[in-house]
């Protein structure tokens, strides 16, 4: 564990602030007080995270109140009720925490999570999350490309599959003593998918760190696949030559694939996906291919059967 003690002063300690981070992006997050979070590395849920305001992942829909977002969660890891994880996510101790990067990689590594927030400026980001359930919200994140982490570790030429993994911890997580699904949570993509600008790697949302409910510290959002897809908590993240088994694939490998790309045209076994609730509305909507986001990633599935991959 990395001690806060003055014998481990980080170089973002000696260098003026400006020089560290350059000024472009110190004005960015002088902007807003999550500076002071940021750089005490003392953040957690509530405290203010700023992002810049990316304008091309804005969305003409209206955000789902943060109430909403904050209060009406899937994260089985704390119950399988909507309500359960807004009760007992407190329990999760967010800090210290690190995330292992390993596998098909020239440089793995184990980060915290204080420094991974330095990696790249912090954007915020407003995207569609549509659940495999049949509903959805509009959610402003904050992060960076996921593909910055991967950039960073060097793939070799056999890393194929990325795997994430979330927290193994009982004690902090009582919905693990539930056989509801094999611990720890385990999610995949292909490299591609990974790598797609879209895919973000989430530390925030609303202007504030990620309250528990929603996957703090550190989480996945994957806009144009169901949620589930959307890991959360991630301790490991594993670079693979193979396609991993998920954890929902385990659970019903007809009903959760491992692409599980948002898709109104291919049911679930039990229910139809052609429509959607968005959280806080009475009327369904048509759900979107891809969730709406098919101009940007419907390429990656060129001549792919994806009734059958689904
Ligand atoms: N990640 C973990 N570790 N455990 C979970 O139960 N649920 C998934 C996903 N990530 C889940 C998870 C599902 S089904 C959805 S719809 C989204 O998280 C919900 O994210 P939200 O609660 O932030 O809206």
């Amino acid at each position: 564990m990395i001690k806060r003690n003055n014998a481990a002063i980080q170089a973002s300690e000696i260098t003026p602030r400006e020089l560290f981070y350059g000024r472009r992006r110190f004005m960015q997050m002088a902007a807003g007080a999550g500076a002071a979070a940021m750089l005490s590395g003392a953040a957690s849920a509530g405290d203010k995270l700023a992002g810049a305001k990316s304008t091309a992942y804005m969305l003409p829909d209206k955000p789902t109140p943060l109430e909403d977002v904050t209060r009406y969660n899937n994260f089985y890891e704390f119950g399988v009720d909507k309500e359960s994880p807004a009760k007992s996510a407190g329990s999760l101790k967010t800090r210290p925490w690190r995330v292992a990067v390993e596998g098909e990689v020239q440089k793995p590594g184990v980060f915290d999570i204080d420094a991974m927030l330095r990696w790249a400026p912090m954007e915020e980001r407003v995207y569609r999350l549509r659940c495999v359930e049949g509903w959805s919200m509009v959610v402003p994140w904050l992060g960076f490309p996921l593909a910055e982490l991967i950039k960073r570790v060097e793939p070799t030429g056999n890393a194929k599959f990325v795997e994430f993994v979330t927290l193994h911890d009982a004690e902090q997580m009582p919905g693990q003593r539930s056989g509801v699904l094999e611990w720890p949570y385990r999610e995949g993509l292909r490299i591609d998918e990974a790598m797609h600008p879209l895919t973000l790697l989430t530390f925030g949302l609303y202007g504030e760190v990620l309250p528990n409910q929603n996957g703090a510290p550190v989480r996945v959002i994957v806009p144009w696949k169901y949620g589930f897809k959307s890991v959360k908590s991630i301790v490991k993240i594993r670079l693979l030559e193979q396609q991993p088994v998920t954890s929902w694939m385990q659970a019903g490998p007809r009903e959760y694939g491992f692409y599980a790309n948002v898709n109104p045209a291919v049911d679930h076994p039990r229910w139809s996906q052609a429509r959607e609730r968005r959280i806080g509305e009475f009327l369904k909507r048509p759900t979107l291919p891809f969730n709406g986001y098919a101009d940007q990633v419907a390429g990656l599935y060129a001549g792919m059967d994806l009734a059958r991959y689904f």
